[in-house]
């Protein structure tokens, strides 16, 4: 039986480039990570799950795998990886990579043997296909990116499939021979002492090889949970997962609370966490031509009915992957709250509603310090999917205007997440000596770690408490939960109950003080408050305050 170590843990997401600069060339580096060690023990954290780390030639900050084996030397190398595995292990951190492995990168040497001909031994490892009579692609599928997910190769006469960039062509599951080489790798990391994976895209493994075209061209439509997909990841769980006790947690963008159990009951034997999409688009205009950068106010009401959703409908079926952030989603404060006047009761607030439920909570770096959305000036992006949907959308499609596209940027793009960890207020906030690979939040002379580590309302010890609840308190672990105020639109309040203990976790997502609910109000004086984010509530009568949040024993 494997040890489900993971259920009462926190686990913490380095995007290693942005993290920490060891070594003072400008991007973050594994060395920088285990000098971090210190500080991510005192937050408290169980694991770290590391964004991509192997050789790669960037084109999507690492999600553009060339060997699955060896470290790229932007981050350091095998040993020091092997020697941060080994640090992190003996402070009692485990550590989560991320398994990439629906595509890897053009330069990887299988891709650069597939072109080559239709009869060799990589052939058949990538997913080729003819040109259509006149040339043209075989289908309409479109890529992540922007344009068509097919690009035309010289080399082999044919096209191949891409999901994301033409440099990350995806790889054909539906030969044995990818996966047994997929199982290796991971029993390598394994033998490495890695503790578990984060799953990219794990539900785009399996492609309808019938390639029918899209309703709409260029859409994406097509690409979740193909016929063998759990097939390969049940296979995949066999083969490596049980027998070596590692955790998944998969990506799965297109997955509902209805249709998870199906990757996470125990008994299916696939993965033991999947990480939705389904509350990251409260704030997006449902099946509008601009995609993600269709914005609209977000929507409480969904935002609790989705999240709540999960947690009732996975009760006894699975577990849940709580999550707000991570380096695909922008700041929760910037996005669904208010960075500004109420950063500190904001992040606390957001923090409050997601640790106080059931499931494991991930953090990303910076949100433990109500890092923010930058503004900046559309040139000074990098992200590819960014400039990728900026020609379809902006140049080519002209269905935004650059200024929308650039508000719905400030709201919503990834690279709201990628800038550089603020550390201090010191020169590049402390994040490196010289010039960042990405430019710094200029507001890190105001908003960094060693500021909110010696301020009275600091976020991180917050976060701290919270972590230490959800090591000590079995309620957190195993209490069902229900929600309550459905319909209001303001306050998110639910309970956590088991036969021992009852709590309320409360919290006013909004600008303006709400009536303290009825039900609170009837509560005994007694009650006792177990973490409270506004020094002076001493009651349960008085008005909350702006985003003022609290868990409360009854
Ligand atoms: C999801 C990753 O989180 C994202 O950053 C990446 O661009 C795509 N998958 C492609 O690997």
């Amino acid at each position: 039986m494997t040890e489900k170590w993971w259920k009462n843990a926190v686990i913490y997401q380095i995007y290693p480039k942005s993290f920490a600069d060891s070594n003072q060339d400008g991007i973050g580096d594994l060395e920088g990570i285990i000098e971090k060690l210190p500080y991510l023990k005192k937050l408290g954290v169980d694991a770290l799950w590391i964004s991509p780390v192997y050789l790669s030639p960037q084109v999507d900050n690492g999600y553009d795998i060339t060997d699955y084996r060896k470290i790229d030397p932007i981050f350091g190398d095998n040993e020091t990886m092997y020697r941060l595995i080994a640090k992190a292990h003996s402070v009692g951190i485990k550590i989560i990579m991320d398994f990439v492995a629906n595509h890897t990168s053009d330069q990887a040497l299988w891709f650069k043997e597939s072109r080559k001909s239709k009869e060799n031994f990589f052939s058949d490892f990538y997913i080729w296909k003819d040109a259509l009579p006149d040339g043209s692609a075989p289908n309409n599928w479109g890529s992540n990116f922007g344009g068509s997910a097919w690009t035309w190769d010289d080399m082999r006469q044919q096209y191949y499939l891409h999901y994301y960039a033409k440099e990350q062509p995806d790889l054909n599951w539906e030969n044995p021979r990818v996966r047994q080489y997929i199982y290796d790798m991971m029993r390598f990391w394994k033998a490495k002492g890695v503790d578990g994976w984060r799953m990219d895209v794990i539900t785009s493994i399996s492609k309808d090889l019938d390639f029918p075209n899209n309703p709409q061209s260029y859409s994406t439509s097509n690409q979740q949970n193909g016929p063998r997909m759990h097939e390969f990841i049940h296979e995949m769980h066999k083969e490596v997962l049980a027998p070596f006790g590692m955790m998944s947690v998969g990506e799965s963008p297109a997955s509902t609370s209805k249709d998870a159990p199906l990757l996470v009951d125990p008994q299916r034997e696939e993965l033991d966490m999947i990480f939705t999409f389904e509350h990251m688009h409260v704030d997006r205009k449902k099946n509008d031509i601009n995609g993600r950068w269709a914005l609209q106010k977000m929507d409480l009401v969904e935002l609790k009915r989705i999240l709540s959703n999960w947690q009732v409908d996975l009760e006894g079926k699975g577990w849940n992957a709580l999550y707000f952030e991570n380096h695909d989603r922008a700041r929760v404060i910037s996005r669904f709250g208010n960075d500004t006047n109420y950063r500190y009761s904001c992040a606390t607030a957001f923090a409050t509603i997601l640790h106080g439920m059931k499931g494991t909570p991930f953090i990303y770096q910076g949100e433990e310090i109500g890092m923010t959305n930058p503004k900046f000036e559309l040139s000074d992006y990098v992200d590819i999917e960014l400039k990728g949907n900026y020609e379809e959308v902006v140049k080519k499609n002209k269905t935004l205007s650059e200024e929308e596209f650039l508000k719905a940027v400030h709201k919503v793009s990834r690279d709201n997440a990628r800038t550089p960890m603020q550390w201090s207020s010191g020169p590049h906030a402390g994040f490196s000596t010289v010039k960042p690979w990405f430019k710094v939040n200029p507001n890190y002379k105001k908003i960094n770690v060693e500021t909110d580590l010696s301020s009275n309302q600091s976020i991180f010890n917050y976060y701290q408490k919270l972590i230490q609840l959800r090591h000590n308190e079995q309620l957190l672990l195993d209490g069902n939960y229900t929600l309550l105020l459905e319909k209001d639109p303001n306050l998110f309040l639910y309970k956590r109950e088991s036969q021992q203990s009852a709590w309320y976790v409360l919290a006013n997502l909004s600008d303006t003080p709400q009536e303290m609910p009825e039900i609170i109000q009837k509560e005994k004086a007694e009650s006792q408050f177990v973490i409270k984010n506004n020094p002076n509530r001493t009651n349960l009568k008085d008005a909350l305050a702006p985003y003022e949040a609290f868990i409360v024993s009854i």
